[in-house]
């Protein structure tokens, strides 16, 4: 760092953070090791592979977040096992991640091949099933019941995303309700429920738990339009994922529903001629993303990405106290920073 230059928002924000992510890195490490003591050296190494690769961490650390906001400050440590509770939602990411990637047939995650890729469908499956195994034992020993509940209605909403997900796939006439609608059970539920999770563990109060459960609902639901953005416009080399991918597996995500909506008559049966014919989805996807751009399917896109995150950070303001100061400063850089992102 130069003198004399100020850090950017995102330098901010990642030198605010990197201790928690060092943290999180740290208890899973502990936590595997020991848990897969006698597990099968296959699944071992399944599980250093696709666990240990480069992920944002983002779920356990707003655990961490949402429980500092709510008060569990470094001396009155209630939940001495924060980071431990906070991993078990990265378990779970992890495990859906495995499955993800089985169903989507991706095989790049991470900027490396996908575990599916690399080890086959049976062990990233079952690696995936000891992850959630696993994250359902650290929430049910160390959150108790309440986090529980949280924790498998978020996991059963996650399903229930994936199975509309699935009935929406050859519906070209998917509404942005019915998106919506799959976006809040596969992603931001869960994310919901990291913020809800840390609360409990944080002694929130009814209001500041509800308030970070709003919070989590509209960040997790920017989070996955973004995602989607990403599946067009990214940098392969910057998500470490393959780019067109949704469009080669004839997903309907936001900002193709937006251009159908809005496209001239030929260009959406020309929209419709490439999505329908899975010979074309590949060699088409360019000239698909000009007419996604031409009828400003991604500028709108963003635009209701950015208006759902100004409301995930007003929500936040009941955190007016003093002390809550520095957290709220993270929470809402990491709402910018869930905009921003290019990975
Ligand atoms: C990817 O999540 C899956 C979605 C819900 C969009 P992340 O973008 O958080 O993935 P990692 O953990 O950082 O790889
Ligand atoms: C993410 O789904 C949500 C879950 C894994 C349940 P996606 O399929 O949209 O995420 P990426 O793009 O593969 O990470
Ligand atoms: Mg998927
Ligand atoms: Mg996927």
């Amino acid at each position: 760092m130069k003198e004399g230059v100020k850090d950017t928002p995102k330098e901010q924000l990642m030198a605010a953070i990197a201790p928690e992510v060092a943290k999180i890195e740290q208890a899973m490490h502990q936590d595997l090791n020991r848990a897969s003591i006698d597990a099968d050296p296959l699944l071992r190494e399944v599980l250093e592979y696709g666990v240990f690769n480069g992920g944002k961490r983002l779920r356990p650390l707003l655990v961490v977040l949402a429980a500092r906001i709510c008060g569990l400050t470094e001396e009155k440590i209630r939940y001495k096992s924060i980071y431990k509770l906070a991993i078990a939602f990265e378990y779970l990411h992890g495990a859906t991640l495995f499955h993800d990637d089985v169903i989507d047939r991706a095989d790049l995650r991470r900027g490396k091949p996908s575990v599916n890729k690399q080890f086959g469908t049976i062990a990233a499956i079952l690696g995936g099933d000891f992850l959630h195994s696993r994250s359902m034992f650290l929430v049910g020993t160390l959150g108790g019941t309440a986090a529980l509940k949280i924790f498998c209605n978020a996991t059963n909403s996650m399903v229930d995303g994936e199975f509309l997900q699935l009935r929406n796939a050859q519906n070209y006439n998917l509404s942005e309700d019915d998106y919506f609608e799959a976006v809040k059970g596969k992603t931001a539920l869960l994310i919901a429920a990291t913020c809800e999770v840390g609360a409990l563990a944080g002694g929130a109060t009814k209001l500041q738990q509800q308030a970070l459960a709003e919070y989590g609902i509209s960040l997790g639901t920017a989070f996955q339009i973004v995602d989607d953005l990403l599946d067009y416009q990214g940098e392969s080399a910057k998500t470490g994922k393959a780019v067109g991918n949704d469009f080669q597996e004839g997903k309907m995500t936001l900002p193709l529903i937006i251009a159908l909506g809005r496209a001239s008559l030929e260009d959406r049966e020309r929209i419709l001629y490439l999505l329908e014919n899975e010979s074309e989805r590949h060699a088409g996807f360019n000239e698909a993303r000009g007419l996604i751009e031409k009828y400003d399917g991604f500028t709108i896109s963003r635009n209701k990405a950015e208006s759902i995150v100004t409301e995930a950070v007003a929500g936040l303001e009941i955190f007016s106290d003093e002390e809550s100061k520095s957290s709220l400063a993270v929470l809402k850089a990491l709402a910018g920073y869930v905009l921003a992102r290019k990975k």
